[in-house]
């Protein structure tokens, strides 16, 4: 699952207790572990060897250069959704031909910069974005890939915000008009169509919506072959599962478990099988560190006010999304045996754990049941590296956290905290 565990009654990342990291880096702080880093893409790449596909890490999900970095030197490829995103991945030292371009809205500037920086494939979205690509490409003279997003209409069963395979989603186009786009475009002097992209949705637990997809899109490959396009690439889109709690996801090995034997022999005839993962790589590997403020009473309801609200890790508020959330130091009788929703444990209390914003919604977990915790004490937000600090707002005018790296022993500061200064450094008050 992860590197983050308590020894003795104190949350340790790897070789570091979490009280030290916040001695020395502050809070709220989002701390990353490189070994759980390493070990969730490493295992990927292992259980889907037999299709050997280009891993592209979904830049999104947790996007500091640092971790770009680290997952580069590993050998990922990069999903990347923006122009930010192409900037971020080419300044951790990635290869533009390893990456691939999504994103419904892809702006001029951004697709220039993807061409001129020679990202490797884009993912088209609609029939108007691809002939913008082709007239930019031909104004540029600049020859590239494609592979057309198509909706398979599946369900994954996930929170309707994060569900995007469906008819209803505004990505993608819908596997009907798949034919008809490459009829009109698969013959492109400048943009070669040459894929078909998929992402039903994130996260995916269950393995059926990932195979039922597939099916569609292989169906769909063989009617375009009969009409002569050649199709040599096969993009998944990411979607795997994270353990907010212990054991909550299936692991990479079950997921290859069922899509290998769907692709291997079509791999195996010269199909490239392209993965964007993002979230079963990044979320376990970083937790949040925030400290008690206050605990008061409201009604029969105990709230803990921790320096971390909405503005540091949006998805309990904007999701509902549960994380595990405990102290730092709960000693040995309070250690959790897992992370779970409901933990029996003596002495735990019901709890309110909030942040310091002027809005209700302003929650990290609701209605918990937790150790008694006092004012200056560490909490840690479990499983919040994907998609923690990169929907960090500044929201309320808080500075956006650090973000720290731990290796074995050693931390490394790989985003310092902002300061007042940060807050207004593009504002002008004089004319
Ligand atoms: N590929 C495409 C085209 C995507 O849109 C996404 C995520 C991914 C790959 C990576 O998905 P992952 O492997 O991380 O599940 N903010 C939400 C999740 C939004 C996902 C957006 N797209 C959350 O916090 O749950």
């Amino acid at each position: 699952m992860d590197e983050f565990h308590y020894r003795d009654g104190a949350l340790f990342c790897e070789e570091i207790s979490a009280n030290e990291i916040a001695r020395s880096a502050g809070t709220p702080c989002y701390v990353y572990s490189a070994a759980t880093f390493r070990q969730h893409y490493t295992r990927l790449r292992e259980a889907f060897a037999p299709l050997n596909p280009l891993i592209c890490y979904s830049v999104k999900c947790c996007s500091n250069i640092a971790i770009l970095r680290l997952l580069t030197e590993l050998g990922a490829g990069m999903d990347v959704v923006s122009g930010g995103e192409i900037f971020r991945a080419l300044r951790a030292g990635g290869d533009p031909k390893n990456f691939v371009y999504a994103g419904v809205g892809k702006s001029e500037a951004e697709i220039r910069l993807a061409l001129q920086s020679g990202v490797g494939l884009f993912n088209i979205e609609s029939e108007m974005e691809f002939e913008n690509i082709a007239r930019i490409a031909r104004e540029m003279k600049i020859h590239t890939t494609a592979a057309l997003r198509v909706n398979p209409d599946v369900d994954p069963k996930t929170h309707r915000y994060t569900t995007t395979g469906k008819r209803e989603s505004k990505f993608g186009v819908d596997l009907e008009r798949a034919s008809a786009f490459f009829r009109a475009y698969g013959h492109d002097p400048y943009v070669a169509l040459c894929g078909i992209h998929l992402h039903i949705g994130s996260p995916v637990y269950t393995t059926g919506p990932y195979i039922e997809s597939v099916q569609k899109a292989l169906a769909l490959m063989d009617e375009l072959a009969r009409e002569g396009f050649r199709i040599d690439t096969l993009d998944l889109g990411g979607g795997f599962g994270a353990d907010y709690e212990s054991d909550q996801s299936p692991l990479a090995i079950e997921y290859a478990a069922a899509i290998v034997p769907v692709l291997q022999s079509r791999v195996e005839g010269g199909l490239r099988i392209i993965l964007e993962p993002g979230r079963t790589i990044a979320a376990n590997a970083g937790i949040l560190l925030t400290r008690v403020e206050y605990v008061k009473k409201s009604g029969d309801r105990t709230f803990v006010i921790c320096d971390a609200g909405m503005n540091t890790l949006l998805r309990p508020s904007h999701y509902g999304a549960f994380h595990f959330v405990w102290p730092v130091h709960p000693g040995v009788a309070l250690t959790p045996p897992r992370r779970a929703r409901e933990l029996v444990l003596p002495g735990l209390q019901r709890t309110e754990v909030v942040g310091p914003l002027c809005e209700t919604g302003d929650f990290l977990a609701e209605d918990r049941m937790l150790p008694p915790v006092s004012r200056g004490d560490l909490v840690a937000i479990f499983t919040a590296g994907a998609y923690g600090m990169a929907m960090a707002s500044r929201y309320n005018s808080h500075p956006l956290p650090t973000e720290v790296l731990v290796e074995g022993a050693t931390l490394r500061v790989i985003r310092a905290r902002e300061q007042y200064e940060d807050l207004v450094l593009h504002e002008r008050d004089s004319f």
